[in-house]
């Protein structure tokens, strides 16, 4: 009877939280307002009110202060590491040398947002490494044992930001302590800045618990740490670009994608935002324009799963909120797909247009998980087609991801072990110390810099030096099979070594992190052995600063350029391995891959692309080569400039390449160029346009930006100049620089300029392009090319620009009468069937598809005539 009754309650009960869990689900949340209340911006240890780079102004910390005894001490930064961005916050600090913190004011019944930078410098006679201390926030523990110095060194930041949604204070009161830690003898906390935001309450679904039944996780009773924001398939969006004021980051997706399998992006700029399923608090309108989707092949689509990864913090419960809006689809079952995490599946039909009832309609779906030792370090994100219901796509799609960690319950905590130094930062940070940062070297030794006192994070400067060299002589249209296919089965690939299938750690690769181990592929000693015959020198191809580039052959038939390093020289090895870490997170058509590595018994090598047609140099001059028709030498412009762009903009930082020039662009056997030997620069998480890079002037004379040789500043502005160098390289058909013309036609860019003025160009032309080039399109061409060689970087248009401008004038040489149209800002093309087909078509083999086709051509068109920065 008990028994029964027992049994009977726990049904009624069962069958409640099953409602309230459907209802939960069910509901779109309710448009929620941010409430109004004041943020603190908080510059700590700052003496006066300043302004950052960003063009906020951060308050002293002062009144904020909460504190027994003797006053916690404002520092100033001994070294302002260029990859900051903006001095403020980061130069000024408040150290606790005793337990101490902050007091704000906050609604009572409202979420905040509460944000800490920390950056790890010498403050006096405190070096921040000595530095390990805990932070509570209303007795919520964030962080303990926190290292500063040691998070930005495992993580190659500059700073460290860590972000939490905190529950509402019902006391009104935010007490935020740091306490040093105990374990330590003289440690102490310190913190640069502190934001604090009210915000709307955007967690107040209940997720589904994946593995567990229908367990639910009710987010209104958790606070959240932010772990990662993604724009899938877009540019980074800055804190000041977020909506509803929250200043969030979001970052590109690209270095999470795992295997480099990473389908293709697409942007739709009609999305009904906000939409009855997404307040604008959620997500800014940028999240849903820009979206990654599988390849265009069915057939390649079944075999894979688009994939990211995600390091996290093992024992913790994990929320994966996933952003969509499809652009392209009109109808459900056109494009269903199955979501997992962590291998279980979240959803078994996502269905967005069935979820949303119609296109361009962005929604959200939360899914939570539970992360456990065993799942290793590593939060798996997996998308596959679901073709159950025999759709009409075989695809899958997402917009944007966010990963939170859920405080744990038990110990009301977020706070998790410092990350380990990779192998490869702890040799590297080794290197430096003994040899002060003494690398010698010509044009091709790699310099690893931006270290100074050894208290910044390894936000280095690297020159990568010429990686893929080609052979003389060549028969011009060789094929080789396509190689951005043969990115697909990078990891369980049969060829590929055991060791690496088996355990993405083997012991051989340790010292590189996981995600560049998870970005490339390993090969074997004897794979590469095989793949180059035993290192046969009749298969060099050249020879870079630190060893021979072989040409070699794997998997049968794709042709490679292999890098081996000199085995003696433990130089090359930590440069190889920088090198790595580095070109495996960059993936773009149009940049030059690294397709893997190999690291066995003292043997480094490095797998690259092979460019079958060499240089673009060779085939405009100074090469017993045909002459390339215009329109090729204008398609290999745009690529050259794809690539170019996605530096700039499409990687979590903005990269300067620092050396454009006609020799670092290169042809693939299908004459696709590739941007090669980037001098890697990361100029800090996007805070701002502003940033830039004081470096000592590298690059290559003619190609030189006036600017940066006068104050030796560096921005991507750089680029523009030096590529507008090669767009009249590739026009004339001569050097940038020809010392035996008369000495107003000795630099390119300053004859070609004075050419232009003068409205001579013409004369200039190579005249084997005679007859070839369309009026409208040389105009347009060498308008962008001159715009690029503006004196002042703020005249240059930005990388984005010329691309438009260059893909412009290939519209006016293929169809000048077409593109007059599309300048009257007349749609072409059609509905949605046919767009969808036309880019099926067109976009197969883009990577990066900035410009989707429902693109408003008169945009383009205004932007040309009015380009930004003027
Ligand atoms: C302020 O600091 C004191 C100790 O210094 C602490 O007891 C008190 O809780 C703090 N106030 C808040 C709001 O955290
Ligand atoms: C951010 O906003 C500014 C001003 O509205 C705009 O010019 C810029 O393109 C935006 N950037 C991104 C990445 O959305
Ligand atoms: C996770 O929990 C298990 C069991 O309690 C423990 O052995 C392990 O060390 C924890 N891992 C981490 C990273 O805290
Ligand atoms: C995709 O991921 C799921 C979950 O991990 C797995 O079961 C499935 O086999 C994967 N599919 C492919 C084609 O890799
Ligand atoms: C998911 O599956 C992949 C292989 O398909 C494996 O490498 C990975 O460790 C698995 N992830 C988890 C969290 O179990
Ligand atoms: C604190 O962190 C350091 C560095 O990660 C670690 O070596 C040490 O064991 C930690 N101490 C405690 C008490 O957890």
């Amino acid at each position: 009877m008990k028994y029964r009754t027992c049994l009977l309650l726990f049904s009624v009960l069962l069958i409640t939280l099953l409602i309230i869990t459907a209802t939960a689900q069910e509901e779109a949340p309710p448009p929620m307002i941010p409430p109004k209340a004041p943020s603190y911006i908080v510059s700590c240890g700052a003496t006066e009110e300043e302004t950052g780079d960003d063009g906020r102004s951060w308050q002293p910390d002062d009144k904020y202060l909460n504190y027994t005894g003797e006053k916690p001490k404002a520092a100033v930064a001994a070294y302002q590491d260029p990859n900051l961005g903006s001095a403020v916050p980061f130069m000024s600090a408040r150290i606790f040398e005793a337990p101490g913190g902050y007091k704000f004011t906050v609604p009572t019944d409202a979420r905040v947002m509460i944000r800490f930078y920390f950056y790890a410098s010498t403050y006096g006679d405190l070096d921040a490494a000595n530095s390990y201390f805990a932070l509570t926030v209303n007795g919520f523990q964030l962080l303990s044992n926190f290292s500063a110095s040691i998070a930005t060194r495992a993580l190659t930041q500059a700073y460290i930001m860590k972000e939490f949604s905190l529950l509402p204070s019902p006391s009104g009161v935010l007490g935020v302590l740091f306490t040093p830690s105990a374990d330590y003898k003289g440690a102490f906390a310190f913190v640069n800045g502190v934001e604090v935001i009210p915000m709307a309450d955007i967690f107040d679904d209940s997720p589904p618990l994946l593995g567990l039944g229908d367990q639910t996780v009710d987010l209104t009773t958790y606070g959240l740490q932010s772990m990662y924001r993604l724009n899938v398939g877009g540019e980074v969006i800055p804190p000041a670009n977020d909506s509803a004021g929250l200043r969030r980051t979001w970052y590109n997706d690209f270095p999470y994608i795992f295997g480099g399998t990473d389908g293709r992006t697409v942007y739709k700029k009609d999305v009904h935002y906000p939409s009855e399923y997404v307040p604008e608090s959620i997500a800014p309108r940028s999240v849903y324009t820009t979206s990654r989707s599988m390849s265009e092949d069915p057939a390649v689509n079944r075999k894979f799963n688009l994939t990211w990864v995600f390091q996290v913090d093992a024992n913790f419960t994990y929320m994966v909120r996933l952003h969509f809006c499809d652009g392209e689809m009109t109808r459900a079952n056109q494009r269903p797909f199955s979501i997992y995490l962590n291998n279980q599946t979240a959803q078994h039909t996502a269905d967005v247009i069935a979820w949303t009832g119609g296109k361009g309609i962005p929604i959200y779906k939360d899914y939570a998980v539970y992360h456990s030792d065993k799942n290793g370090d590593d939060l798996w994100l997996a998308l596959h087609p679901n073709e159950e219901s025999h759709p009409e796509f075989v695809d899958a799609i997402l917009n944007g991801v966010e990963v939170f960690k859920l405080n744990s319950v038990s110990k009301r905590s977020f706070a998790a072990r410092n990350p380990e130094l990779s192998a490869m930062m702890s040799r590297h940070e080794e290197d430096v110390r003994k040899k002060s940062f003494g690398y010698s070297g010509g044009a091709n030794a790699h310099v690893i810099g931006a270290i100074a006192g050894g208290v910044t994070g390894l936000a280095a400067v690297v020159v990568v030096s010429a990686v893929v060299l080609h052979k003389k002589r060549r028969t011009v249209g060789t094929t080789r099979s396509g190689s951005s296919s043969n990115w697909l089965p990078l990891y369980g690939n049969s060829h590929t070594s055991s060791k690496s299938t088996g355990s993405r750690k083997s012991t051989n690769s340790s010292h590189l992190s996981t995600i560049a181990q998870g970005l490339c592929r390993h090969f074997s000693l004897q794979e590469i052995k095989h793949a180059t015959r035993n290192f046969d020198e009749a298969k060099v191809i050249g020879v870079g600063g630190f060893g021979k580039v072989y040409k070699g052959v794997i998997d049968g038939t794709v042709e490679v350029a292999i890098k081996r390093s000199n085995p003696q020289s433990e130089q090359g090895v930590n440069e190889f391995q920088t090198e790595i870490e580095m070109l495996s997170k960059l993936r773009h058509k149009h940049l030059v891959s690294l397709i893997g590595f190999c690291d066995e018994d003292d043997e480094m090598a490095l797998v690259y692309d092979y460019m079958a047609n060499g240089t673009l140099r060779e085939h405009l001059y100074k090469g017993n080569n045909p002459p390339l028709p215009w329109k090729q030498r204008l398609e290999i412009c745009i690529g050259a400039a794809r690539g170019l762009h996605y530096l700039h903009t499409g990687a979590q930082y903005t990269i300067i390449h620092r050396d454009v020039k006609t020799t670092n662009i290169l042809l693939d056997g299908k004459w696709v160029a590739k941007v090669s030997d980037f001098g890697l620069s990361k100029t800090g998480p996007n805070l701002n346009n502003q940033a830039h890079v004081s470096t000592v002037v590298k690059g290559s004379f003619g190609y030189l930006d006036p600017e940066y040789f006068r104050r030796q500043q560096l921005t991507e502005k750089s680029d523009v100049y030096s590529f507008g160098v090669v767009l009249f390289e590739v026009l004339c058909a001569r050097p940038a620089l020809n010392p035996s013309l008369s000495k107003e036609q000795v630099s390119l860019a300053d004859w070609a300029m004075q050419c232009q003025r003068n409205g001579k160009l013409e004369e200039i032309v190579d005249p084997l392009l005679k007859g070839d080039i369309n009026q409208e399109c040389l105009k347009k061409f060498a308008d962008t090319a001159e715009k690029c060689l503006a004196d002042a970087g703020i005249y240059r248009p930005s990388m984005g620009d010329v691309l438009w401008n260059l893909e412009f004038a290939l519209q006016l040489q293929e169809n000048p009468k077409a593109a007059v149209v599309e300048q009257k800002g007349e749609e072409i093309g059609g509905g949605d069937g046919g767009g969808r087909r036309r880019e099926l078509s067109t976009v197969d083999e883009e990577v990066s598809v900035l410009m989707g086709d429902d693109t408003d051509e008169s945009e383009i068109f205004s932007q040309i005539v009015n380009p930004k920065g003027r």
